[in-house]
């Protein structure tokens, strides 16, 4: 079709009045999935505010409700909950791909190439039908936190923990956290819980876009996932969560956060956890997370990184106008959890692992591959030398 067009046409499509550096403002699809919303929800998956879902739900019923399209009923939900315990095993090969894994390995990394092996292996594999999708989503959905889990405790040299029988936030939190007592325990679950369904889903982020590019090809649901980690992976998108518990580790103690953050300021560096391409007033999200990781603080008895936190969202909103993204308190909640800073990007797949599925499969549903154009700016039209004559 494009190869068709007029000069005209081609000149008005591709001409600088219609291009958006980073896409900025541009509208790259029609979505059923989750709404930006700009008024008090902040954010809806599915026509469901995501204040309601996050105190309200389970992760395992907004895993439900951004694959099937609506909240389960209890029988669902049990159905549901069993299927991601049966298939939460990883086949013998990704088991040996984990254990050849070099011991600096990043887990992003390790991410990547264990869902690509996951792909290989699927039972699935051949089967690019909407059913079929749906069967490999809930596979991945069940996997991913034994692929994180078993990996991470490989490559550290930990055994692989048993597996209690609880929720999926419960069975993740055992997975990658630490003991707490029974009352912080609980809090933990409840903001782990929180914290994945805020993560579940968000429109066309960098990494959702990736996967849908990629889906548009009608290429294998696998292979969009894998397109999906490695753009996650970049500290300007999910890899930030790690980023900001690193500062928080540099920073370490809250008497030295103003100091720090001046001094980072005046040297023009990027504030982890801070801004946003589209939540230019602010991120809902972060006020949900942040009274969890206020909560932790005061049942941990530990406020050293809220503290901090706080101090640097004071500040940032002074100096520069810019509110913390859904990524900066999450950190400190992390923290509090006791997950290792190189699990938290990881962990952010295991929730977005729902969004990008539900989005695989509304692409391929309604499919047009999506090719944009470029402006051209590089050398203007010169002649070929052979390469004899080349100085
Ligand atoms: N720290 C310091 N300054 C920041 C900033 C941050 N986190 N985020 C934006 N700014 C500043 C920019 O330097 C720029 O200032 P200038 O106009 O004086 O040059 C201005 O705010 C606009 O930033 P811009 O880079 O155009 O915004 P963007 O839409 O391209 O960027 C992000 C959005 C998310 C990439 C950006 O805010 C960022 O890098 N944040 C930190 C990483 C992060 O937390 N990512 C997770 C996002 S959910």
């Amino acid at each position: 079709m494009n190869d068709m067009m007029s000069p005209a046409a081609t000149a008005e499509r591709t001409s600088p009045a219609a291009y958006s550096p980073g896409l900025e403002g541009v509208i790259a699809a029609e979505s059923a999935i989750c709404q930006v919303d700009e008024g008090a929800a902040g954010l809806r998956y599915r026509g469901y505010a995501i204040g309601d879902l996050a105190e309200h739900s389970s992760f395992e019923e907004v895993a439900f409700l951004l694959l099937y399209g609506h909240l389960p009923s209890r029988g669902e939900l049990d159905t549901f909950s069993t299927q991601l315990s049966r298939e939460s095993g990883l086949p013998d090969g990704v088991r040996r791909f984990i254990d050849s894994l070099p011991p600096n390995a990043h887990l992003m990394d390790v991410l990547r190439t264990g869902i690509s092996w996951l792909g290989l292996v699927d039972s699935d594999a051949d089967d690019g039908s909407r059913d079929a999708n749906l069967r490999k989503a809930v596979r991945l959905l069940a996997q991913i936190p034994s692929l994180i889990a078993d990996s991470y405790r490989t490559m550290t040299g930990d055994k692989p923990a048993p597996s209690p029988n609880g929720g999926f936030a419960e069975h993740l939190l055992h997975l990658v956290g630490t003991a707490a007592r029974q009352e912080a325990t609980d809090a933990m679950v409840q903001a782990l819980n929180a914290s994945l369904i805020l993560y579940a889903e968000h429109e066309l982020n960098a990494s959702t876009f990736a996967a849908r590019v990629t889906a548009s090809t009608m290429t294998d649901l696998h292979g969009a996932i894998t397109a999906a980690v490695a753009a996650l992976k970049g500290p300007l998108h999910g890899g930030a969560n790690e980023a900001v518990a690193a500062m928080l580790a540099e920073i370490g103690r809250p008497e030295r956060a103003e100091a720090w953050l001046r001094e980072a300021l005046a040297h023009k560096r990027r504030v982890m956890g801070f801004g946003h391409r589209v939540l230019r007033q602010g991120d809902a999200r972060s006020d949900i997370i942040r009274r969890h990781a206020e909560r932790l603080s005061r049942l941990c008895g530990d406020h050293t990184w809220y503290d901090i936190a706080s101090t640097l969202e004071r500040i940032m909103l002074e100096e520069k106008g810019l509110r913390p993204n859904l990524d900066f308190y999450t950190a400190v909640a992390y923290r509090l959890m006791g997950i290792p800073q190189a699990l938290s990007t990881p962990l952010f797949v295991c929730s977005r692992i729902t969004g990008w599925c539900a989005h695989v499969i509304e692409q391929q549903d309604h499919n047009r591959l999506i090719r944009p154009r470029a402006i051209y700016r590089g050398p203007t039209p010169r002649p070929y030398e052979p390469l004899d004559r080349r100085g």
